[in-house]
């Protein structure tokens, strides 16, 4: 049996970079009914940078709707919102407390949003990584399915969980990264050599969940795409590329069922099937999530059920931790 963890930040919107890079994994792993599977919206991890709370709460609530829309259910998944556990707080602290320096000043996706942050960076931004680390050993996750830009947190969570057991006998279960290597990395539209991102001040560049169609069909249009005229999947083409597999996983087709459909065509017809595939794809998500949004009772009762689950299996852990570590009376 596989345990499954993973989580979004309600820092933004849900873009289809998330969608392709987890969200589809987690569906997949949904299938296999012998997984045990927790998803959590990591609303401690969005306050690492600064938030405004209104937005925040409502973000929160959207964030787990999307899940719930895109097709996560909800009596085969867990889905609950990270601090109504306390839990993982109260582990972060202990691995604080054991965590070499080194191991966290090496890791590069701080360096990158520190340097993006105008008003200082937090303590909390440098140890965003060890809460990641309590979120995923809590529970005893064997497999937790992300992006590339989350692979060296996974690899510091095992690091985390070696030394744990190492010092006070096994305890956590060191977990594997899983990672969709076509989709590992999707680039923004209009920029192929960065990454798409909730925090993109140039939204042109990232399709949103919630996008109108009208919106899609424009952010598709203005796309940049590489010299040359061939639609083809090639190093030497990362625009074309990137597009090749939005449209691969929102329709369906083969990578290569699509450059042999454009085989001679140009780039205009190409963007507007795209354009159509995906608001295709979006419409039947965004009809749940607004279905979800005028009645919120369902939602609360997917999320209280959720942190119910969440709070027991995570309890049992801690009990464990206190008793090896010497806490407590
Ligand atoms: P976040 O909210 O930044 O991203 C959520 C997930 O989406 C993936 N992702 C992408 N995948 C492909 N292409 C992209 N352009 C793209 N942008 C984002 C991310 O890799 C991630 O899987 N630290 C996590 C949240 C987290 C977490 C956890 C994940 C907190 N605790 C425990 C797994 C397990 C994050 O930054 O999410």
């Amino acid at each position: 049996m596989k345990t499954i963890f993973s989580g979004i930040q309600p820092s933004g919107n849900l873009h289809i970079g998330n969608y392709i890079g987890t969200i589809s994994q987690w569906m997949k792993l949904q299938q296999e009914s012998s997984n045990e599977l927790i998803f959590c919206i990591v609303d401690l991890h969005a306050i690492t940078v600064p938030q405004d709370p209104k937005m925040l709460r409502q973000k929160i609530v959207e964030v787990a709707a999307l899940y719930v829309a895109s097709g996560i259910d909800p009596k085969k998944s867990n889905i609950f919102v990270q601090s109504e556990n306390s839990d993982h707080t109260y582990l972060t602290w202990i691995f604080d407390c054991m965590i070499p320096m080194g191991w966290m000043n090496r890791m590069t996706q701080f360096k990158d949003k520190s340097a993006k942050q105008a008003e200082g960076t937090t303590v909390g931004l440098f140890n965003y990584p060890a809460l990641m680390a309590a979120d995923i050993l809590l529970y005893d996750t064997t497999h937790v399915p992300v992006g590339e830009d989350q692979r060296q947190h996974i690899e510091l969570t095992r690091d985390i969980a070696e030394k744990f057991n190492k010092i006070y006998g096994e305890t956590f279960v060191p977990p594997e990264p899983m990672i969709d290597k076509q989709a590992a990395r999707m680039m923004s539209l209009q920029n192929p050599t960065s990454k798409m991102s909730k925090s993109d001040k140039d939204q042109t560049g990232t399709i949103n969940l919630l996008d109108s169609a009208g919106e899609i069909r424009k952010k598709i249009q203005r796309a940049v795409t590489d010299s040359g005229s061939e639609i083809v999947y090639r190093e030497d083409k990362p625009a074309v590329s990137n597009l090749l597999i939005i449209y691969s996983k929102v329709s369906g087709k083969s990578v290569s069922e699509i450059e042999s459909q454009y085989q001679g065509k140009g780039y205009g017809d190409f963007k507007k099937d795209l354009a159509e595939a995906m608001v295709e794809f979006l419409t039947p998500i965004q009809k749940r999530y607004n279905e979800l949004m005028k009645n919120k009772d369902e939602l609360s009762k997917i999320l209280d059920a959720g942190a119910e689950f969440a709070r027991h299996k995570s309890s049992k852990k801690i009990e464990m931790v206190k008793k090896v570590v010497g806490l407590g009376r």
